[in-house]
């Protein structure tokens, strides 16, 4: 290079002397002094025409810097090999033109190299593998950028994709951007779901879908996943509560001991023994139980390496003991799990249930409908019956014994051991098969052997008699129209008697409705809601006297109403009509049907008619000694009452609610109920 320097100064400094020699002629010129050349030409390649003059020759100069590029074929420039521009971006060459006086013209010629997209990307490796841990966070990065940028000889834009070769687990891992290949965390792994993926990291020269030649590298990135420590023990067996598998519930352990007894091995528990386990498998971690809660007196101890279930002491009560057992893993005891050890407390059971016999026999009609009763082959208008006993109870009668069929399904056994068939049987046959008594308690079992013989019978009167549905259809049919019948005669009779009662309960319905009625607060205390359906009637006879003040039944209490059939014969029920404002809180009471008033008024008498004893009346208790000797009983008339005209009522208990007083009453009935309470302070009843 330094000669090379040298030489072109030299030329410089020779330049004034040729200029004046090419001033007067020059021997050779070009079009373009500074023509471009595309990079890795093939060699021979043309850079231009040189024009030559007649008597010169031209030659390239020794002093032309990159004099060996080129050479020169009649009057072409050309480049003997191929250019790159990743190495040279302008190439000088100086052609030399002579003629025979010794003339010489220096022509310079500058090619510059255009760069073309000829390079790959190129990552520094190509192969990774890296182990990511499963609770890695989302977001943080897996793989920095400098570990997984490329580079272009062309300088190019690198443009980056990634991609997995795992199906769906593209979306765990992402780049940070297209031109930015850091990849990082882009969703939660779960060791579970994904062990470890193949990730493919594209690097393009051009963005995709560039109609340009692009240039492609791949990095191969192995990602192994690797299990971390983030579940707490699962006690087993356990049963997934959610899809993806990560939440594992498991039942309540049960078992039982003796009452007052002490078992020396380690408690048998149901489904299986104590035992729990670190979903985390890979780590495995080990695990320590205890019993943190429901040991009454210390009774139990758990081991907390095995899961062991011992007893301290006896349990002296027949009430279950409900342990909390925690397993905790040992290097974190914030991961752990609690579950339920129900240990139920049973009557030692020294003898298992016993079947009388090993064998019974039953017979059964073919065809016979699914629930049917299995008779008795000795005896076919009894059911048949299995039975067992068990010697540790004095009547050999276990309460806790239930029966099953083991091997049948056409066949069921009540609790009681009668045999039903299950299913409808179509062919004669014998069916044999195992019944189990199990005692539901000590969980002790006997079983027997069930012989049914399904046969064709005639016999209409067994309780296997089938009804064709046509029969059954028929039977509805008459039942139905003589129940109508039935209900219409009854409606009528019943409108007839008690239309105004019904008007009544239409009226207090709609009453009910209003939410400002204080009616509503009446009737919602009203013990007696069925009283109107009681009609009563006074028989002239006087054999029956049924008291027509609605009051009465009203106002009495349950116990009142009770009692009066029992002193039906003891003459007298006494109406304590001391009134307390609050209680006569039923305005319809006093607006008694003026009919009903009458009625009222022939059994209500001022005095009482000791002499006739078929007579029943209704007297205030003016002069009735609670110590003579008829029993008498006082009510207390704190009723309510129903009135036809409750609506009008209605709108006078709307006009003020704490007004309850007589005013409100209807003349009547208000009239009477004042005389009572001021004329006397009970009336009685005399039946
Ligand atoms: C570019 O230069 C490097 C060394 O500088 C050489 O190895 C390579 O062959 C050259 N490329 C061409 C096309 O001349
Ligand atoms: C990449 O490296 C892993 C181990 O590091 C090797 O098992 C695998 O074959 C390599 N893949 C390629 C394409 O070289
Ligand atoms: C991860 O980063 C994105 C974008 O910055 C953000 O929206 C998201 O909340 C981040 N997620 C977590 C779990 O940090
Ligand atoms: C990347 O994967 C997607 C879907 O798996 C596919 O459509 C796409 O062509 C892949 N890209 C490359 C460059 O292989
Ligand atoms: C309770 O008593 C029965 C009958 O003796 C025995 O089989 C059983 O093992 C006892 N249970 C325990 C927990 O000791
Ligand atoms: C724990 O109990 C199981 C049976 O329930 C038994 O196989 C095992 O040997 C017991 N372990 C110890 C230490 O007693
Ligand atoms: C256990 O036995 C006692 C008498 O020994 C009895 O009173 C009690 O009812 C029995 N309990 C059960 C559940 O059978
Ligand atoms: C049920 O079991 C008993 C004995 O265990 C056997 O004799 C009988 O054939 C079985 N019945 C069926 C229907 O499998």
């Amino acid at each position: 290079m330094d000669v090379s320097h040298l030489l072109l100064t030299s030329v410089l400094f020779l330049l004034p002397f040729t200029a004046q020699v090419s001033a007067q002629q020059p021997g050779c010129s070009v079009s373009n002094n500074k023509p471009s050349v595309e990079e890795n030409n093939p060699p021979g390649y043309t850079v231009t025409t040189i024009n030559v003059e007649a008597g010169f020759t031209a030659t390239i100069d020794p002093s032309s810097p990159d004099g060996s590029y080129f050479t020169i074929e009649g009057s072409q420039l050309q480049l003997v090999k191929s250019v790159d521009y990743e190495n040279d971006t302008v190439l000088i060459v100086y052609v030399a033109c002579q003629d025979t006086s010794g003339q010489k013209d220096i022509l310079e010629i500058i090619v510059t190299i255009i760069n073309l997209n000829d390079n790959t990307p190129v990552f520094k490796q190509t192969n990774l593998t890296i182990t990511v841990p499963e609770d890695t966070k989302v977001n943080a990065t897996i793989i920095a950028r400098e570990d997984l940028s490329a580079s272009d000889a062309d300088l190019d834009i690198i443009y980056y994709e990634l991609n997995s070769t795992v199906q769906d687990t593209t979306n765990y891992f992402a780049i940070k951007g297209i031109n930015n290949p850091e990849i990082y965390l882009q969703k939660q792994l779960d060791y579970d779901k994904l062990k470890s993926t193949t990730l493919i990291l594209y690097a393009r020269d051009r963005p995709v879908g560039s109609n340009e030649i692009t240039h492609t590298a791949t990095a191969t990135i192995n990602i192994i996943i690797e299990q971390a420590d983030t579940k707490p023990p699962w006690f087993l067996p356990c049963s997934f509560i959610d899809e993806d598998k990560s939440i594992c519930i498991s039942s309540p352990y049960s078992g039982r001991v003796n009452i007052s007894e002490m078992s020396k091995e380690p408690l048998t528990l149901d489904p299986g023994p104590i035992y729990a386990k670190d979903p985390d498998y890979t780590i495995n971690e080990k695990i320590v139980y205890s019993i943190v809660d429901g040991n009454v007196d210390n009774t139990f101890s758990v081991d907390a390496d095995t899961g062991n279930l011992t007893m301290n002491k006896v349990a002296t009560s027949p009430d279950s003991y409900l342990l909390q057992v925690m397993a905790t893993q040992v290097n974190n005891k914030q991961k752990y799990s609690v579950v339920s050890v129900e240990i139920k407390v049973i009557n030692k059971s020294d003898y298992a249930p016993n079947f009388k016999f090993s064998t019974y026999t039953g017979i059964v009609s073919v065809g016979a409908a699914p629930k049917s009763l299995v008779f008795q082959v000795e005896d076919p208008s009894s059911p048949l019956m299995i039975k067992a006993e068990d010697y540790d109870f004095p009547d050999k009668f276990n309460p806790n014994i239930e029966y099953y069929i083991k091997n049948s399904t056409d066949f069921v056994a009540t609790r009681d051991g009668l045999i039903l068939t299950n299913v409808n049987l179509l062919s004669p046959e014998t069916v044999i098969m195992e019944a189990v008594a199990k005692d539901t308690v000590s969980l002790q079992e006997a079983s027997t052997i069930i012989v049914v013989e399904i046969v064709f019978t005639a016999d209409e009167t067994t309780s296997d008699k089938l009804y064709t549905a046509q029969d059954m259809g028929i039977l509805g049919g008459i039942l139905a129209a003589l129940l109508l019948i039935t209900l219409i005669f009854l409606g009528l009779m019943i409108y007839k008697h008690y239309g105004n009662t019904v008007k009544f309960l239409i009226n207090k319905k709609f009453s009910k409705d209003s939410p400002e009625s204080y009616e509503n607060k009446a009737y919602n205390q009203d013990e007696h809601p069925d009283l109107s359906a009681k009609e009563q009637k006074s028989s002239e006879n006087g054999g029956i006297t049924q008291l027509q003040q609605p009051s009465f039944f009203l106002s009495s209490s349950k116990e009142e109403i009770d009692g009066l059939p029992k002193t039906s014969t003891a003459s007298t029920v006494v109406f304590d009509l001391e009134e307390k404002e609050e209680e006569e809180n039923e305005e319809e009471e006093v607006k008694e049907d003026t009919k009903h008033e009458k009625e009222v008024k022939s059994i209500l008498k001022t005095d009482r008619n000791e002499g006739d004893h078929g007579y029943k009346a209704v007297w205030f208790k003016t002069d009735v000694d609670p110590d003579a000797g008829e029993k008498v009983e006082v009510i207390k008339d704190n009723a309510s009452d129903y009135d036809d005209d409750s609506d009008q009522d209605l709108q006078e208990n709307e006009e003020e609610e704490d007004d309850k007083d007589d005013h409100h009453r209807g003349p009547g009935a208000a009239e009477v109920m004042i005389n009572m309470s001021r004329t006397a302070t009970e009336n009685t009843i005399m039946v």
